[in-house]
């Protein structure tokens, strides 16, 4: 089967779209006339309390850098994703909530939403948080996350949402660096059965968090007690005093929104800040396009809020089109692998959004899952996080979506707020695997290692010329480190990290980060930050992590450790290693291989060679290349040995 195969729009999915084919293509002619115009456009499709008359004074070049958008516009977030719909919609169902355990399930209206966001803005005003302050929310997939999100958001408070998923020292990190005085947080969390304990984690994390001022705890009743006196409220005690009404803080479009944190090659993660007026307006003018969404339509993302997709894709660009968006808790094989064909049927979803690894994972499952359910509400297939290998891509597209249903492939990341090159539903035809182009206004540009431009069908390093709205506009607390990751690898250009492939047709093919990053499950991990957990245990001397092909995950983490002279490399100690570093980072950096390295390739002066340690994770020894320059080659055959490979 090629890859190159041209998928057309689905006959029968053709009927008046939010933006067809001619809409398309007369959004990219107005960019190539006149794009301010576009932009305002754009932009104008929210509800400003102060209208912008600026829209765009960008500059990459690190002496007079900046990046400003609708700049001289003021609005708020809470009031274009909630009030503004309240008048024509107010009954409509915002959120839909699929519980963990398939019994538990409800929805809330926009009317119900606008309550609960405006008591809990009330309650955090009541307890001291005020306008730019930062609040850290560590939650499950469940309503109240978002009505803490959009509760800054009418207050002004920038939230830093960190995954339930984290361990006590990963929050406490995140809490350290945005000098959060706030966090919220609840009992337990629950996914595929298992209780997750975010209140006693937190409690943990906050021994190293001597600043942070109150804890609001998410509850059901008001008996619970609570171990930290004046320092932990229960919002069940304290909820029924608060008004249903508070006033939307009127936001500057530049005001900072929230902070995500997110890992890079080197260091510890960092915070992707985003801004009040750029973001929403790339996350509403996204969602709505790229999804083809049309009024009514029941909308699925599977992603955690934790995570930048679930801020964009389950809360901002959903609410803010006045659209219904459904909060799943729980994991794609609890109770059984049909759970995610289950509940498109049992709440009608009509697009759905999830990441290459669950459909590899469920397409392992067979066909007989997905069969013995209906499907027919759906529309729109989206995927996201990672490459999607084509064999995955048709079993999605025919047995998922019954060959009815456009796939849109959306390559973005936490910097880019939003999908920068994607299909749009049922105006772009698809090839499997390939992302296609990129949306009207993103400037795609793909330069070699020393930054050349190439043209026409290529590879190399995928940057972003220019600005669009929902561009991060820095890292929390330092700047200096923003401008450097991304904007001096190949000056006056945003660098993404990934490499990429341009084809003949002009489509886009990501192939992958080319940095230090790795893509776990459609996670992102930093190699620098597994090897630092790794190096505190004290039977480390050093390490190295790589990435290698993993057919669920799509990357895998292999780690070569060498250990301190005179400890004993044994299976056991394999799993302490383990769960030494699940403890530190969390699950999601469970490292899959542990090969003990009496000694690491480095060169004379001491650099670890990675792409050598690549190539053997990857099986791949015969594809090392020159070993010459190493320090001491015959390292690599003891290593080649250990993965039990042969030359
Ligand atoms: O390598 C790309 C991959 O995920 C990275 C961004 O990760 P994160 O910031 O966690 O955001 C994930 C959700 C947007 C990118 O640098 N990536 C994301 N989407 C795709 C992708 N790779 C290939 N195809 C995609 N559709």
């Amino acid at each position: 089967m090629s890859d190159q195969q041209l998928f057309p729009v689905p006959a029968g999915f053709l009927r008046p779209q939010t933006v067809d084919a001619a809409g398309l293509k007369a959004q990219h002619d107005l960019v190539a006339t006149d794009e301010n115009a576009h932009w305002r456009t754009l932009g104008e499709a929210l509800d400003w309390i102060e209208p912008f008359t600026k829209i765009k004074d960008v500059s990459f070049n690190r002496d007079d850098f900046r990046i400003r958008w609708y700049y001289d516009g003021k609005l708020n977030v809470s009031q274009n994703c909630i009030d503004r719909h309240l008048k024509d919609r107010g009954d409509q169902v915002a959120f839909i909530f699929e519980g963990d355990d398939p019994s538990t399930s409800y929805s809330v209206t926009y009317n119900r939403l606008a309550a609960e966001v405006n008591k809990r803005a009330n309650l955090m005003k009541q307890y001291g948080v005020k306008k730019g302050d930062r609040v850290t929310i560590y939650m499950p997939m469940v309503p109240e996350a978002a009505y803490f999100m959009l509760a800054c958001t009418r207050i002004g408070a920038v939230h830093s949402v960190v995954f339930g998923g984290f361990s006590p020292d990963s929050l406490a990190g995140r809490i350290l660096d945005c000098k959060s005085e706030f966090v919220v947080t609840t009992h337990e969390g629950v996914r595929g059965g298992k209780k997750i304990p975010l209140k006693a984690n937190t409690d943990l994390a906050l021994l190293q968090c001597p600043d942070v001022k109150h804890v609001f705890v998410v509850a059901d009743i008001c008996d619970v007690m609570l171990k930290h006196g004046d320092r932990d409220i229960n919002i069940a005690c304290v909820l029924d005093e608060m008004s249903a009404e508070c006033p939307a803080e009127p936001m500057g479009a530049e005001d900072p929104l929230f902070i995500l944190y997110t890992s890079g090659s080197t260091g510890k993660p960092k915070g992707v800040l985003h801004t009040t007026g750029g973001y929403l307006v790339w996350a509403a003018y996204t969602f709505k396009t790229v999804f083809d969404y049309q009024a009514g339509d029941v909308f699925w993302c599977t992603a955690d809020v934790g995570w930048v997709t679930g801020h964009s894709y389950v809360v901002y660009g959903p609410l803010a089109n006045g659209a219904t968006s459904l909060i799943f808790e729980g994991v794609p094989n609890y109770p059984t692998v049909s759970r995610f064909w289950e509940v498109i049927d049992k709440h009608q979803v009509n697009i759905f959004y999830t990441a290459p690894t669950a459909i590899r994972a469920l397409m392992r499952e067979g066909d007989e899952p997905v069969k013995k359910t209906s499907r027919a509400s759906l529309r729109v297939l989206g995927s996201v996080g990672e490459p999607i290998n084509p064999e995955a891509w048709l079993w999605y597209y025919n047995v998922v979506g019954d060959g009815r249903c456009p796939i849109v492939d959306t390559w973005w990341q936490t910097e880019t707020g939003g999908h920068l090159i994607t299909p749009v539903a049922g105006a772009t035809p698809l090839k499997p695997g390939s992302a296609s182009y990129a949306l009207p206004g993103v400037k795609p540009v793909i330069v070699d290692a020393e930054g050349k431009l190439l043209s026409g069908a290529t590879e190399g390093n995928l940057c972003i010329a220019d600005s669009w709205p929902g561009q991060m506009r820095s890292i929390y607390g330092d700047h200096a480190r923003f401008i450097e990751t991304y904007f001096s690898t190949y000056p006056g250009k945003y660098f993404t990290g990934d490499g990429v492939k341009r084809d003949e047709d002009g489509y886009y093919w990501i192939t992958g980060r080319v940095d230090d990053v790795l893509n776990v499950s459609g996670h992102r991990i930093g190699t620098a930050e597994v090897e630092s957990a790794l190096v505190a245990h004290e039977t480390v001397a050093e390490a190295a992590v790589v990435g290698f092909p993993h057919d669920i995950k799509g990357q895998g983490i292999w780690c070569f450790v060498t250990l301190v002279k005179g400890v004993e490399p044994t299976e056991e100690l394999k799993v302490t290693l383990r769960n030494w570093v699940r403890r530190e980072i969390g699950p999601i950096a469970s490292p899959d291989v542990i090969q003990w390295a009496p000694g690491l390739p480095k060169t004379r002066s001491g650099k670890i060679m990675r792409r050598i340690l690549r190539k053997i994770a990857e099986g791949q020894p015969e594809a090392l290349g020159d070993i010459s320059t190493l320090a001491d080659p015959s390292v690599v055959a003891d290593l080649i040995k250990g993965a039990n490979l042969k030359i």
